[in-house]
C-alpha cells in the first residue's frame, strides 16, 4: 500500500530528449495518423499493419471474427512463425547479420548470424520431423536460455508443433503436471545448467517427473550443455546431436492457418492448478512485431537485451519471437544478474554495447540495494532506451534507474500486460510520451482499455481504482485455456457478461489518461515479478502429511515487491513441531513441490486460523499480521478471537 500511495504522490515528469524523438520510429505525427486510421475503420487499421509486418503464404480476407469470447483474426491467412523469424531474413543482406549474441554466466560468447540459426533450425527441425511429430502434437521444452532451446521453439514452430516452454526453475512435479495437462510426446532438455557457480539437474528433474508418469512421453531429447554425468534412458531418451541432420537440408515450413496454436504456456490463477495460457501465430505475431516496433523503437543496429527467461512470456514475446520477426540481434544471458559480482548486467552491457535494455523492477531494486560504485565502473554510454516488465516499479527504483544506468538520457518504457495478453498492452510511446515514474502510461493503439466498478461502469473518478478490462479483440490476446473452456469464460468473461477481458488487475486512470497499476483483485501474488497463486501455494503445503490447513497472502517487500506469508495448521498428532525447523522443512517442500520461486518468506504457525461461525477463512486479517498492520474492520464474525495473538510468531 505505502507503495501505490508513494507512487499517487509523484509528479515528476520525464519528457524524452529531442534526439530521441527525431530517431523514433513513432513520432506524434505518425500515432495521430494511426489514431486516426483506428477510429475510422479498426478492421482496415489491423488488416493494413498485418499485410505490411508479416510475410503470409496465403494471404488473409477476414480480420477479426468469431463472437465474444471466443475471437479469430486472419482466419483463412496462411503464414509459418519460423519463416518470418528466420527464412525472409536471409534472403536479404540481413543473412550474415547476428541474430543471437550468447553471453554464458563463465563469459564464453557464442554469436550466431540469422544463416546460422537458420541451418541450426533446419538441422533440428529435421531431426524432430523424423521422430514421427505431427502439426500441433505437443512438445515440453524444460531448458534454459540458450540459443538451442530457441532453436528448439523456431523448429516447433517451423513444423507446427505446439510448444510450452517450461521455465527451467520448476521442479519435477510442476513439469509432471504440465507434460500431462498438454499430454506432450516429447521433452526437450540439457543435462545441467549454471547458475550462481553452480550446476542445476535439468536431466535429473526431467528424469523424476517421467518416472511420477508421464504416459503420453514417447522421447526426451537431451541437449549437452555440460561435461556433467547424467543417467541415460536408451529406450527413451536421445542426445540432441544424435537427431539432428548435418547435410544442411532445407525443411519446407508448414504452412500453417493463422489460428493455428502456436504455444501454450501455463502460468498461475486463483486455484491450485495452472492454466496453460494458449496462443494463435497470426495474431500473436502481429501484436510482438509492432511492440517491438513501437515500445522499443528497435532498428536495424540495436542490440537488445531482454532479461527474461524463455521460461516466461516475455522471453517468448521480447527475446525470441517479436525482436528475431523484426530481424533485430539479441543478447542471451543464462547466468545469475550477480556472478561472479554485482556489476555482470553492467559489465555485459558495455563489453556488447547493448542499446535497448528490459528487464524487471526486482532485478533494479536488487541491483540498486548494492550501490552505485558498480555500475559506475562501466560507461554505458551505449544504452538508449530502457524498459520494465511484470510488476509496479516504485519512484525510488525507476529515478535510480533512470540517472544511475541510463544517465538520463534514455527514455523509460514501462510496460503493462501479461501471458495472456501476448505483447505490450499499456506502455509509453517512448518518443512521444512524457513519462511520469510509477505509471505505465497510455494503451497502444489499437488497444482499448477501461478502468471499471463492479458492474461495469468506466470509473470517472480519476482518484479512484477500479477493474482493469480490455474492451475490443486485438490480434495477440490468448486464445482460450488448454482443455478448459469452462474455465477461460469463467477467468476472463463471465463476470462482465462477456462484454470485455478482465486482466485480474486493479488502476486507476487520472486525469491525463495516464494508467496506474495498482495490484492484483484475485488470488494471485507477485513475487519477483513471478505471479504465482495462492492456492497453488496452500495446496503444495496441505500435501504436506504434518499439515491439516493453510492461507496463504502477500506483504510488501523492498527487493521482490511482494513476499509469501504462509499461515500453517499442524495436524493433532504433529503439533509439537511448530518452529524455525519445519518451517525450514516446509519451504523445501514448497520448493519441491512446486519449485524455489514459491517458497514462502514467513511461516507462522497457530492451532487454527481465524474464521467466521460459517467456517470461511478470514484473510483480511491474515493480511493485517503479514503486513504488520492493526487489525481493521470488524472482527464480530470471528469464531475464535485468540488464534490472532498467535499468529503473530513468525519464522
Ligand atoms: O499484475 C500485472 C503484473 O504482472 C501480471 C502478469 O503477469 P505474467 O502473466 O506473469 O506476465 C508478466 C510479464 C508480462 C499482470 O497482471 N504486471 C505486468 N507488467 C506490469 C505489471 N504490474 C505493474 N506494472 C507493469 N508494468
Amino acid at each position: 500500500m505505502k507503495n501505490i500511495e508513494s507512487k499517487l504522490k509523484e509528479k515528476r515528469v520525464f519528457k524524452p530528449s529531442e534526439e530521441f524523438v527525431h530517431q523514433a520510429n513513432l513520432n506524434s505525427r505518425t500515432l495521430d495518423k494511426l489514431i486516426k486510421k483506428y477510429k475510422t475503420d479498426s478492421s482496415l487499421f489491423w488488416k493494413e499493419l498485418a499485410v505490411n509486418e508479416i510475410t503470409w503464404i496465403k494471404k488473409f480476407t477476414s480480420v477479426c471474427t468469431g463472437r465474444s469470447p471466443f475471437f479469430k483474426w486472419f482466419e483463412d491467412g496462411t503464414l509459418n512463425i519460423s519463416a518470418n523469424c528466420l527464412d525472409r531474413h536471409i534472403e536479404t543482406d540481413k543473412k550474415d547479420k547476428i541474430a543471437i549474441k550468447h553471453v554464458s554466466e563463465d563469459n564464453q560468447i557464442n554469436s550466431l548470424s540469422y544463416n546460422e540459426l537458420f541451418s541450426k533450425v533446419n538441422s533440428f527441425s529435421s531431426g524432430l520431423k523424423n521422430l514421427g511429430l505431427k502439426k500441433q502434437d505437443r512438445v515440453i521444452i524444460y531448458m534454459p536460455t540458450i540459443p538451442e532451446s530457441i532453436t528448439a521453439m523456431l523448429s516447433c514452430a517451423r513444423l507446427g508443433l505446439i510448444h510450452s516452454v517450461v521455465f527451467a526453475g520448476f521442479s519435477s512435479e510442476s513439469l509432471k503436471d504440465r507434460i500431462n495437462d498438454c499430454s506432450a510426446k516429447v521433452v526437450i532438455t540439457v543435462d545441467s545448467f549454471k547458475r550462481g557457480g553452480k550446476f542445476i539437474q535439468a536431466k535429473e528433474t526431467v528424469d523424476r517427473a517421467l518416472a511420477m508418469g508421464c504416459p503420453s512421453i514417447q522421447h526426451c531429447i537431451v541437449y549437452k550443455n555440460s561435461s556433467e554425468e547424467i543417467n541415460f534412458d536408451e529406450s527413451r531418451d536421445i542426445w540432441w546431436d544424435k537427431i539432428i541432420d548435418t547435410n544442411d537440408k532445407i525443411i519446407t515450413p508448414e504452412e500453417m492457418m493463422a489460428e493455428d496454436l502456436l504455444f501454450i504456456l501455463y502460468t498461475s490463477g486463483s486455484t491450485g492448478k495452472p492454466k496453460g495460457i494458449i496462443h494463435s501465430s497470426a495474431g500473436y505475431l502481429l501484436n510482438c512485431l509492432l511492440t517491438n516496433k513501437w515500445v522499443f523503437d528497435l532498428k536495424d543496429d540495436d542490440i537488445f537485451w531482454c532479461t527474461a527467461d524463455i521460461g516466461w512470456i516475455t522471453g517468448h514475446s521480447y527475446v525470441v519471437y517479436g525482436p528475431l520477426a523484426l530481424g533485430s540481434t539479441i543478447l542471451i544471458y543464462d547466468g545469475a544478474p550477480t556472478y561472479p559480482d554485482g556489476d555482470r548486467f553492467w559489465k555485459i552491457i558495455d563489453e556488447n554495447q547493448v542499446t535497448v535494455f528490459y528487464t524487471a523492477p526486482t532485478a533494479i531494486r536488487t541491483l540498486m540495494k548494492l550501490g552505485d560504485e558498480l555500475p559506475k565502473r562501466h560507461k554505458l554510454d551505449s544504452l538508449r532506451l530502457l524498459g520494465t516488465v511484470g510488476e509496479p516499479i516504485n519512484p525510488e527504483a525507476w529515478i535510480w534507474y533512470h540517472k544511475t544506468i541510463g544517465k538520463e538520457n534514455c527514455p523509460i518504457v514501462d510496460t503493462w500486460w501479461q501471458t495472456e495478453t501476448g505483447a505490450n498492452m499499456i506502455a509509453p510511446l517512448p518518443g512521444i510520451y512524457p513519462i511520469i515514474p510509477g505509471t505505465c502510461t497510455k494503451p497502444l493503439p489499437g488497444i482499448e482499455i477501461g478502468v471499471v466498478d463492479s458492474e461495469g461502469n468506466e470509473v470517472k473518478d480519476t482518484k479512484q481504482g477500479g477493474n482493469l478490462v480490455i474492451k475490443k479483440p486485438w490480434p495477440s490476446m490468448l486464445r482460450g485455456i488448454w482443455g478448459d473452456e469452462e474455465r477461460y469464460i469463467k477467468t476472463y468473461w463471465e463476470k462482465y457478461d462477456n462484454r470485455f477481458y478482465i486482466t485480474g488487475d486493479t488502476a486507476r486512470k487520472d486525469k491525463d489518461g495516464n494508467v496506474w497499476i495498482m495490484g492484483r483483485s484475485d488470488d494471485v501474488v507477485n513475487v519477483s515479478g513471478h505471479r504465482l497463486g495462492t492456492m497453488e501455494i496452500e495446496s503444495a503445503l496441505v500435501s504436506h502429511k504434518y499439515v491439516a490447513e493453510s492461507a496463504v497472502v502477500s506483504f510488501p517487500h523492498d527487493i521482490k515487491g511482494e513476499a509469501i506469508h504462509s499461515f500453517v495448521v499442524l495436524r493433532d498428532n504433529f503439533k509439537s513441531y511448530a518452529g524455525k525447523q519445519f518451517a525450514d522443512e516446509l519451504r523445501e517442500w514448497v520448493k519441491i513441490k512446486i519449485g524455489s520461486i514459491a517458497k514462502p518468506d514467513r511461516i507462522s504457525f497457530s492451532t487454527n486460523l481465524p474464521k467466521t461461525r460459517s467456517g470461511k477463512i478470514m484473510r483480511r486479517l491474515l493480511r493485517n499480521v503479514a503486513r504488520g498492520e492493526e487489525i481493521s474492520g470488524d472482527t464480530s464474525t470471528l469464531e475464535n478471537e485468540n488464534i490472532l495473538n498467535q499468529l503473530k510468531d513468525i519464522h
